[in-house]
């Protein structure tokens, strides 16, 4: 976690009046709370505080302009091939609906409705929960201007829904959730908590404010039968687990896909990953600072899918798979689809290989990305994970 990050790109002076009032909005919670905050909090403020936070102010983050890039905006056949996978299950929902939740620019939406379109099963509604009004702005304009005949199935959503039957859509969701930040010191697991020092923030170790985090660490300790080292650092992701709990409860029927980086437990808890894996990105330069100008920049934490799969079993979910993502594409008919593609012209033909590459290849996203698929009161055969079912390694 440096503390300086000179090699970044300065931002724009409206930028920085937009990161000093943040600043202070975290500030004044830090005194609120009376002198600190959990590093949870602070995630939660720097990408979320109304107005302010990175994913609620402005809506130019996804793609080539922005910050990061998605497996949606690098291809279309990431979502084609979603469409292929979730065909069925829709076919055999009460009412076939999809969720999407956290759904960027749009562009995924778009060209699922589209893949469905063209097999006949478009769903009676594609909801979209969403957090930021500017995205569900530029959502509704990505499906105007790609799909617009299906603009009257869209619903934007505030929170998840009661009695819902769907398709659950997540792609790099859960990566978003903030997370709390524990250490081993003086032999103890402590929390990092987010304080205010002079003219910048800075950590200060201390009790864990939830009995799960110490719990979490003794018993992976316990599991790989030695300690961790004095300084071992890394996160864990509560909230996503009660997310996940609180979706079982919203989704009466229904199967759940979730895409995102991250590892089964005892790889992302190896011992010799001592500094964990929180990321920020800022104009697509990735670096270890999440003080660096709050709310101009992404944070984010890979994904431990052990604590998601559990997380799900005890909520009530099945778990129908878990496999990494060139797997589940490929399984899904990533090849079919581009071996229909129109031969004609080799330009176009390149550009898909060189995608297919970025989302299949192990040293690209192949490996390092997720699916993990769950179900509710749903009887349903995904191909996707049949190539290559990782369950066993949760
Ligand atoms: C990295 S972006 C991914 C956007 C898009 N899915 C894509 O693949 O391009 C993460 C998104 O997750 C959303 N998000 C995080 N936590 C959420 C929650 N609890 N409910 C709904 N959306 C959430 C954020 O607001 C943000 O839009």
């Amino acid at each position: 976690m440096a503390a300086s990050q000179a090699h970044l790109p300065e931002p724009a002076t409206e930028a920085l009046t937009h990161s000093r009032q943040l600043t202070e909005v975290i500030r004044a919670e830090i005194d609120r709370q009376g002198g600190q905050v959990s590093f949870r909090d602070f995630m939660q403020l720097a990408l979320y505080a109304p107005g302010l936070g990175y994913y609620l102010a402005g809506s130019r983050k996804l793609g080539a302009g922005g910050d990061f890039v998605t497996a949606p905006e690098i291809s279309p056949l990431f979502s084609q091939c979603l469409a292929r996978a979730i065909a069925p299950a829709l076919h055999s929902l009460a009412e076939a609906n999809i969720l999407e939740v956290g759904a960027g620019s749009g562009v995924m939406a778009a060209q699922i409705l589209r893949q469905l379109a063209d097999l006949g099963q478009l769903p009676a509604h594609y909801y979209i929960l969403e957090l930021s009004g500017d995205l569900r702005e530029r959502q509704a304009e990505t499906i105007r201007q790609q799909v617009p005949e299906c603009l009257s199935r869209l619903v934007w959503l505030d929170a998840l829904p009661e009695g819902l039957s769907a398709v659950v859509l997540g792609n790099e969701v859960l990566d978003a959730m903030p997370v709390h930040l524990v250490s081993k010191q003086n032999g103890i697991w402590h929390e990092l908590y987010v304080a205010w020092q002079g003219d910048r923030f800075v950590w200060q170790g201390g009790e864990t404010s939830d009995a799960r985090l110490s719990e979490r660490m003794l018993g992976i300790e316990e599991k790989f039968g030695e300690s961790f080292a004095e300084g071992y650092t890394t996160e864990v992701n509560l909230l996503a687990e009660d997310w996940l709990a609180g979706l079982s409860g919203s989704l009466q029927q229904g199967l759940v896909l979730l895409i995102d980086y991250g590892f089964p437990r005892h790889e992302y808890y190896h011992p010799q990953r001592g500094s964990g894996t929180l990321m920020c990105h800022y104009r697509h330069h990735a670096h270890g600072d999440p003080f660096y100008y709050p709310g101009l920049q992404d944070i984010t934490a890979h994904v431990d899918f052990t604590a998601m799969a559990e997380a799900a079993y005890r909520s009530g979910f099945s778990i129908e798979g878990y496999t990494n993502q060139g797997n589940f594409l490929i399984g899904s008919g990533l090849t079919e689809l581009f071996q229909q593609q129109p031969v004609e012209e080799l330009q176009p033909q390149m550009v898909m290989a060189n995608q297919i590459k970025k989302l299949t290849l192990p040293h690209e996203m192949g490996e390092l990305f997720k699916v993990l698929g769950l179900s509710k009161q749903l009887d349903v055969s995904l191909p996707g994970f049949m190539l290559r079912d990782l369950r066993n390694s949760l």
